[in-house]
């Protein structure tokens, strides 16, 4: 896969009298990238890039998204016609293998998950030690990373097998585990996953089904579900993602990386953002308060962020956030809540910021997380699932890009190095000549750590 660029374009850097060719790597689609690897040895300079606005930090081929024009391609495929035509599990096998799969592909891939969706039975036994209040993702990031724990015959990451069995398992059984952190919550006993439904009905049942009554999965919603899971599969190198792709580049077993990847993604910034955005909807409750709250975002000394709003790459309208909005609508209507008064503020709380300069200037538009809050509570889910969710569907995606760096022969540790403005070197100082310095400004928090 490696792009070599040998031959082709070239940047040239002009530093302390010197010149240095560097060479231009060219993308299928996107920006194209100046390869810096050799410039340390050369010049005996790092690139400086906090929060990597402008850095490239792998090659890939499997996720593309054009921020000016709010576009997102899964393997050159448009979201919105895979959240049309398609469904999640045709969407996993897209992102892992490349492509769309045939009847028979499809058929072995659906049987294959279908019939490992259940989790070893000691592993019940894990929840039992958290608090029932325990936020889920808490219980998340612990289960995911004890499945290496019980599969440890599928943690070799040189052994193409075992990766392939570590892909399907954790595809099979990460939505068994979310489901059994949404019961633990509600103090209801863990459903087993049933092989006659589909992957999103199965899910649903095993989150609101009860032993005490038939439980019968709706099929708008379950499509509303799946549509849901689609959205969220994949989105090229976010947070979690490099996340993944940093712990993994250590040869660490791919359930511990999956692991790192929703510890990362539950930040209120990232993944949390759904949870946010409802708490902050909720907050705002009526459209009258709306230029209060909007006053809030743009007050630089006001910590306060538009929750669901503003993304680092796209600088238009989010696609994931137009097909949840209309999947918003579609559920509240099917549960009979067309009217949610949280979807009447969002929708003007949106049309305000829209034409606000603050966000216009800051090219500030709805993401996923703006529309995904309300739609997800019209599900039956309490807030705090909802991230539970995104990291259920974005596993595939963590899982891909795991799978082509893992795979790729230039694949190496990452290590970044740094712009050091510490102390320089200096001599131990015996505590007979320390002045007063610093010691005395620990604070009471510090000393008593309890207090
Ligand atoms: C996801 O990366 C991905 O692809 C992530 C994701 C995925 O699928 O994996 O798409 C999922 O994480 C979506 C984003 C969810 N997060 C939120 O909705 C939280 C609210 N949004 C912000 O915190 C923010 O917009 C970020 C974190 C999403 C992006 O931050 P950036 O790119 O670092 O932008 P920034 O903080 O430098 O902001 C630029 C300016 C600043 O103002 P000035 O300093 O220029 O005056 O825009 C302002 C910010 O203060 N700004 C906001 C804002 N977001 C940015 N002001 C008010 N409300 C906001 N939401």
């Amino acid at each position: 896969m490696a792009n070599k660029g040998d031959g082709g374009e070239k940047a040239t850097l002009h530093v302390r009298g010197e010149s240095h060719d560097l060479n231009v790597l060219k993308a299928s689609i996107g920006p194209d990238v100046i390869d810096i690897q050799n410039l340390y040895r050369r010049t005996g300079l790092f690139t400086f890039d906090p929060g990597y606005t402008s850095t490239a930090s792998c090659e890939s081929q499997i996720t593309f998204i054009d921020g000016e024009k709010g576009v997102l391609l899964y393997r050159g495929y448009p979201i919105d016609q895979l959240a049309e035509y398609g469904d999640y599990l045709e969407t996993c096998y897209l992102l892992l293998y490349g492509d769309l799969p045939n009847q028979e592909q499809r058929r072995k891939f659906d049987a294959d998950i279908t019939y490992h969706t259940m989790v070893h039975e000691q592993m019940r036994a894990f929840f039992q030690g958290f608090r029932r209040d325990a936020h889920p993702m808490a219980i998340m990031v612990a289960v995911v990373g004890a499945l290496s724990a019980f599969y440890h015959d599928s943690t070799d990451i040189n052994d193409p097998h075992q990766r392939e069995v570590a892909t399907r398992r954790m595809i099979a059984k990460v939505p068994t585990l979310a489901a059994m952190a949404f019961k633990y919550s509600l103090g209801q006993p863990f459903v087993y996953p049933r092989n006659d439904l589909d992957y999103a009905s199965n899910f649903l049942h095993m989150c609101f089904s009860v032993p005490s009554e038939d439980y019968h999965v709706n099929p708008v919603l379950a499509r509303a579900m799946d549509r849901i899971f689609i959205l969220h599969a994949d989105h090229e190198q976010n947070a979690s993602t490099s996340t993944v792709r940093l712990a993994g580049s250590s040869n660490a077993n791919p359930f511990a990386c999956i692991a790192a990847g929703i510890a990362s993604l539950w930040g209120p910034a990232h993944g949390g953002a759904n949870e946010a955005a409802l708490n902050m909807l909720e907050e705002i409750g009526t459209p009258e308060r709306i230029p209060e709250f909007i006053a809030r975002a743009k007050d630089r000394s006001d910590p306060f962020r538009l929750m669901g709003f503003g993304h680092r790459v796209y600088k238009n309208y989010d696609p994931r956030a137009r097909i949840m909005q209309r999947t918003a609508k579609e559920v509240l209507a099917e549960v009979g809540d067309p009217n949610d008064p949280l979807l009447e503020v969002a929708r003007q709380l949106e049309e305000v910021a829209l034409n606000d300069e603050y966000f216009i200037e800051r090219k500030l538009y709805p993401n996923i997380d703006f529309y995904s809050g309300i739609t997800l509570r019209a599900l039956g889910f309490p807030t705090s699932m909802f991230t539970v969710l995104f990291a259920l569907a974005r596993t595939v995606g963590w899982i891909a890009h795991w799978r082509e760096m893992i795979s790729d022969p230039s694949n190496r540790i990452g290590r970044p190095r740094q712009l050091y403005t510490g102390p320089v070197m200096r001599d131990y100082v015996p505590m007979s000549q320390r002045g007063a310095g610093l010691g005395d400004q620990v604070h009471d928090t510090d000393r008593n750590p309890e207090s």
